[in-house]
């Protein structure tokens, strides 16, 4: 029956979410709800929802049209690999120095921030709420720090002023009105207070999202709505030059291997063992690497994976990554996080992996926590896995999962690695917020959308890292074309990367 809906939905051109197609197969009658659906649709909707598709069959007749308010994303369109690949500065077609062979140099690895060993919440109401005051101190100091918010009031002393008034909210409601500005509802401490972000004003070509920390200046009027004059984000201030060290060592940045799915690219990976073992000047100058989760692609972690896998057992999943990482050369170093298929808890920040899966590896891996921010060599590499980009692709529009340095730009912007709450990525209130971006990183490194780019965002080198899986029939429904088997590699001493294919 599985093969007959997606024949039919293919048929029809459009797409099911997985969730309902789960969803109709448990139905007597899988195509009726979907049938009827399409039916009331005036355009054949790029995807069909769980929610479309419970409200037909529960309706059963033909008036389930989409009540969605919000606009779909556009459909991710493959962007030609080229384009992804093309030189942009700082990314050189190779490296014209040398590197210094990494064996010369000791490794130097100092995990700067992590949540491993640290977890203290129960996710209580008392925890959540500590979390979210912890967000809005920490982000308000941030943009306390900049001129224009050195003096920023509370929005209950601000809500009375009839003069300009700056203060600082998180936000907590965004809406669309008729004429095409928006409203924004924002809280802090001691009250919460309604903006109007004009469409002509400076601040119209901004995306906020819920739960982001941000400043406003603006004025109030007589009904107690504060017009915009700018929304400000914390963001990351000013451009610096990156901070390089003097050896030309060399990190390489992977992630998304997938160990254990039928997809995973075997012969690709031994490639990359051979070249890295090989006496090219650029594989011997590696001293890092940098593995940012999805190492293994677990059990349990989508409806019917066990049909996509090729080690059904996730103990020996990370058994074969172990030998795979053991066959690496000595000189380079790894330090690796988990991701949202790997055997920690889901939701993030996530610890390091266990330590009887540790076990199972050389000494030559140091686990952290997702995300966590480690020093190499003195240079400082923010490791994210990349979940948040879910919610980014979903929330903001024109972002897609061919373009993950857009959504990673935002973060930087928002100082923040998953500002929504209560989307596709589930967070742990901690007592620290441990996704707000506090030290402003070196290089900024995700994974997760099996892409691969490379880019410079004021100073702050981003890197997201490729897949080691082909394209999975996930992702072959959703038409997304994943760019695997390329590694990003930097030189720690010049910032100067280069997209290695295998
Ligand atoms: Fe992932």
């Amino acid at each position: 029956m599985r093969e007959e809906l997606l024949a039919f939905v293919s048929q029809r051109g459009t797409l099911l979410e997985p969730a309902a197609i789960e969803y109709l197969l448990s139905q007597s009658d899988p195509l009726g709800p979907l049938d009827r659906f399409l039916a009331a649709c005036p355009e054949v909707p790029f995807v069909v929802t769980l929610q479309d598709v419970v409200k037909a069959a529960d309706i059963g007749r033909s008036v389930a049209v989409r009540t969605r308010a919000e606009p779909l994303a556009p459909p991710p369109r493959p962007a030609p690999a080229a384009a992804l690949l093309a030189p942009v500065l700082p990314v050189a077609a190779s490296f014209r120095r040398q590197g210094e062979p990494a064996a010369q140099e000791e490794p130097d690895i100092r995990i700067l921030r992590d949540i491993t060993g640290r977890s203290t919440c129960e996710g209580t109401l008392e925890d959540f709420t500590r979390y979210f005051r912890n967000r809005f101190q920490t982000v308000s100091r941030m943009l306390r720090g900049r001129h224009e918010f050195g003096g920023a009031q509370d929005i209950s002393r601000a809500r009375r002023s009839t003069r300009e008034v700056r203060f600082i909210g998180m936000v907590s409601d965004i809406r669309a009105t008729k004429n095409g500005h928006r409203i924004l509802e924002l809280e802090d401490e001691t009250d919460r207070i309604s903006v109007l972000v004009l469409s002509d004003s400076a601040s119209a070509s901004e995306t906020f999202v819920m739960d982001e920390v941000v400043g406003v200046v603006g004025k109030v009027n007589d009904r107690g709505l504060v017009i915009a004059e700018s929304v400000v984000r914390p963001d990351v201030p000013g451009t610096k030059p990156f901070r390089g060290i003097r050896e030309h060592v060399r990190a390489a940045f992977l992630s998304d291997i997938h160990v254990g799915s039928n997809t995973f690219l075997a012969e690709k990976w031994a490639k990359l063992t051979a070249w890295m073992s090989s006496d090219d000047e650029v594989a011997r100058s590696l001293r890092y690497l940098v593995v940012s989760g999805d190492v293994v692609d677990g059990i349990g972690v989508f409806p019917r994976q066990d049909e996509e896998l090729a080690i059904d057992d996730i103990y020996a999943q990370y058994e074969a990554l172990a030998k795979m990482m053991a066959a690496l050369p000595d000189h380079v170093s790894v330090v690796m996080i988990p991701g949202n298929h790997d055997a920690v808890r889901p939701a993030e920040p996530q610890p390091a992996l266990p330590v009887p899966i540790q076990k199972l590896f050389d000494s030559n891996i140091t686990f952290a926590g997702n995300p966590s921010l480690v020093s190499l060599h003195g240079v400082k590499v923010l490791a994210y896995h990349g979940r948040s980009m879910d919610d980014f692709v979903s929330t903001i529009p024109g972002m897609n999962y061919h373009r993950p340095l857009d959504a990673m730009r935002e973060m930087l912007k928002m100082r923040h690695l998953a500002p929504i709450y209560g989307g596709k990525t589930p967070i742990a209130p901690e007592a620290e917020d441990h996704l707000i971006i506090d030290d402003v990183p070196d290089i900024f490194v995700t994974g997760h959308v099996h892409s691969v780019g490379v880019d410079t965002y004021r100073g702050v080198l981003l890197v997201n890292s490729s897949t080691w899986q082909a394209q999975t029939p996930y992702q072959k429904m959703r038409n997304i074309e994943p760019l695997p088997a390329r590694l990003p590699i930097v030189d720690l001493a010049t910032g100067v990367a280069a997209i290695k294919e295998f």
